[in-house]
């Protein structure tokens, strides 16, 4: 168990060779692409050293711009930052992935990558329109690559020495074993929704049994309703021990294991994200026990479009 000073500091070991995963890390999906500089470069300086990218997230360049600034300034290196982006749903087709790869490298303004993650487990049609509809408006899929296909591309980036580790996003149980079945180099981080509300437990054992990182998406609810950061459980504990209720389910979301991603464009809430210290057991215990409220935010998992849902109620 980490001590409270430490918590924050947490590393995740990967698998064997490809170093360890801050369990703290900053999401830039942000649609803004000034927000999105101005709060990469604040989430560096108050100590996020894992950032969570995406070419689908557009704006890769402008957290590239935001890591310059930072490592021009003097104080923080490269090799200091964990950084993950993502294969888009378009480029599944292996030809199409190193050719994607490098240009999220060349928008980053990177050598190398540390984490790449195909974004979804859904192919869409390839092409430069990342969300390709028929003239019903649905989603034109793209049967003529498997999910198989596509890693084996993935393993080819890491042979070739960009990248470090690979793994997998929005994806089931079902699907995971398959990989790991079939997988040449076992995916190292598998990067879903998961906060109180969905613990996803059992994804969870599994990826502790087979040496992968559970890296959680959404991990304060994305500020939606039902709202996680309003739930009376995690609100008395919040009372309890001096924290917010951000700190409290962040602390819970290290200490049971997980690395996690947090997002805000509001630089005193990324400097609270950062400023974790453990929670008692008896707290880990109530959370687990006490939460009964079970709500997915983002239904990305079953379609492979993105996008948080609005709950009803
Ligand atoms: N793989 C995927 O399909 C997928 C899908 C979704 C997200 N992601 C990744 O996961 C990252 C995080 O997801 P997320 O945006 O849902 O994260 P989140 O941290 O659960 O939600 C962000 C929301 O919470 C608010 N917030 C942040 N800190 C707070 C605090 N201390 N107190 C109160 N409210 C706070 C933010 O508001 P303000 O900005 O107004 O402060 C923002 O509205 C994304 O940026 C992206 O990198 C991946």
């Amino acid at each position: 168990m980490a001590t409270a000073d430490a918590l924050r500091y947490t590393r995740i070991p990967l698998t064997p060779g490809s170093g360890a995963i801050p369990a703290l890390g900053f999401g830039t999906l942000i649609p803004d692409p000034t927000a999105t500089k101005q709060a990469t470069k604040t989430a560096l300086e108050v100590g996020f050293r894992h950032l969570d990218c995406a070419e689908r997230y557009r704006n890769e360049d402008a957290v590239g711009a935001a890591m310059q600034d930072v490592f021009t300034a003097g104080k923080i290196q490269r090799k200091d930052v964990f950084v993950t982006t993502k294969l888009w749903n378009t480029n599944h087709r292996p030809e199409r992935v190193k050719p994607a790869f490098d240009a999220s490298r060349r928008r980053l303004q990177l050598d190398y990558v540390d984490c790449y993650l195909i974004h979804t487990p859904f192919a869409f049609r390839p092409g430069d329109e990342q969300d390709p509809r028929d003239e019903r408006g649905q989603v034109i899929y793209d049967p003529g690559v498997t999910l198989i296909e596509t890693w084996r591309a993935l393993e080819s980036l890491v042979d070739d020495g960009r990248c470090n580790a690979i793994g997998l996003s929005d994806i089931t149980l079902d699907k995971l074993r398959e990989i790991v079945a079939a997988a040449r180099i076992k995916p190292a981080v598998v990067q879903v929704e998961s906060h109180p509300y969905l613990p996803e437990w059992g994804l969870l054992e599994y990826c502790k049994l087979h040496g992968i990182v559970l890296l959680a998406f959404a991990a304060l609810g994305h500020g939606m309703k039902p709202s996680l950061l309003e739930d009376p459980v995690i609100a008395g504990i919040a009372r309890r021990l001096h924290k917010t209720p951000a700190q409290v389910v962040l602390a819970w979301a290290v200490q049971r294991g997980t690395a996690l991603l947090t997002t805000s464009t509001t630089p005193s809430r990324i400097r609270q994200n950062f400023d974790l210290s453990t929670i008692p057991e008896e707290a880990m215990q109530e959370i687990r026990d006490e939460i009964t409220t079970n709500v997915r935010f983002n239904a990305v998992v079953k379609t492979g479009v993105p996008g948080f849902i609005p709950q009803v109620g």
